[in-house]
């Protein structure tokens, strides 16, 4: 709430990646609009997102979203409380352009700038989706740039309990995929191939971290790249089903295990999933079980929140706008900023 009592509502702007989104959020839990305008047609040609391609192409939609999401929401620029945007991670050009977007509107309109990172926001999606979810909680944050294992000890603070040592996990999914043949972006449709194929076809090394709670997926991708080139070399035709679901079967036990392991060793009273690879039908089905047979309960973002949105953007801003934290007109895109500095690493 604000003074008068009404909601607090922030205007956000996501455009990290290849998505062009902003949103309108109540009280951070209360969507008023989403729009996403993605990208993915115009990088598809070339197999993964083109920086520049990315950059050129939220420059052109930033407005067009930020319009339509006040149209969808019934508001004016009058009626917002805040504005917020994504300042990092992801790629600095792609940033810049939604940085620079949202200073020129906070200076012109006179209304506050929140900085909010990419990855609460995609922890803050379940904020949205479960209006009863309320911290302490573990998180696993799954994405094509990160997966994290987060003990999420309050609103907008965060103790990092593990993290990949190589690739993301979501990153593994598009490498695999792209093997198959599959058109970017991969993690999704390896995981619809994955849903007719045997998950026992083809085994994959576990990997090994020092961390307990640390990941690593390079390994089973090279196993699995080594595997395909040699079906290919024999002359043997693909079996891709089985080969998607070999190779979710890995990352997914490998995701699970050690959210569990973490769970279990810190005694978190609650999990939640985050990021693009938390949209997974095995993750989502595995975890489900997983949290069944332990009693704890599961929270996950809807579909629809699972991949880049304003609207998380939005809900993690609000958490920090209850603190006062304002960024002055100086602020810059951050392309590697972490979501806890090393020194806080549980
Ligand atoms: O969170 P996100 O939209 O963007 C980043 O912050 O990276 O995540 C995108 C990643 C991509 O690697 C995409 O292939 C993966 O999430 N992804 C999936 C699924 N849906 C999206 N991976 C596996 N299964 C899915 N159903
Ligand atoms: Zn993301």
């Amino acid at each position: 709430m604000n003074d008068s009592g009404a909601p607090v509502r922030i205007l956000s702007l996501e455009s990290s990646c290849d998505e062009t989104a902003a949103a309108v959020v109540e009280n951070g839990r209360v969507i008023r609009s989403n729009v996403v305008f993605s990208q993915i047609d115009l990088h598809a040609l070339y197999g993964g997102v083109v920086p520049e391609i990315a950059s050129r192409a939220h420059v052109e939609a930033c407005d067009r979203v930020i319009d339509e999401a006040l149209r969808r929401a019934d508001m004016t620029f009058g009626d917002i409380d805040a504005l917020a945007v994504t300042y990092g991670p992801g790629l600095v050009g792609a940033l810049l352009t939604g940085v620079s977007c949202m200073k020129g509107l906070s200076y012109a309109l006179g209304k506050p700038l929140i900085p909010v990172n990419h990855i609460e926001g995609h922890i803050c999606a379940n904020y949205l989706t479960s209006p009863d979810l309320e911290p302490p909680f573990l998180c696993l944050v799954v994405s094509g740039g990160h997966s994290h294992l987060v003990h999420v000890r309050d609103y907008a603070d965060y103790t990092l309990l593990g993290q990949t040592w190589d690739d993301a996990a979501g990153e593994a999914f598009d490498k695999a995929a792209r093997v198959l043949g599959l058109p970017y972006p991969g993690g999704p449709r390896l995981d619809a191939l994955a849903e007719e194929g045997d998950p026992q076809y083809l085994k994959l090394p576990e990997p090994h971290t020092e961390g307990r709670y640390d990941y690593s997926f390079s390994g089973m991708k090279t196993a699995f790249l080594n595997a395909v080139n040699k079906l290919e070399m024999t002359g043997q035709e693909l079996q891709k089903a089985d080969l998607a679901a070999s190779f979710r079967h890995a990352v997914v036990e490998s995701l699970v295990g050690k959210a569990m392991l973490a769970a279990s060793e810190t005694g978190a009273g609650r999990i939640a999933l985050a990021g693009g690879v938390s949209a997974n039908r095995e993750l989502r089905r595995r975890m489900t079980e997983e949290c069944a047979k332990a009693g704890l309960p599961l929270y996950m973002p809807e579909l629809s929140l699972c991949g880049d949105n304003g609207a998380m953007i939005a809900s993690a801003a609000y958490w920090r706008y209850l603190r006062g934290e304002t960024a002055p007109l100086t602020l810059n895109a951050v392309p590697g900023l972490r979501l806890v500095t090393a020194a806080t690493k549980g």
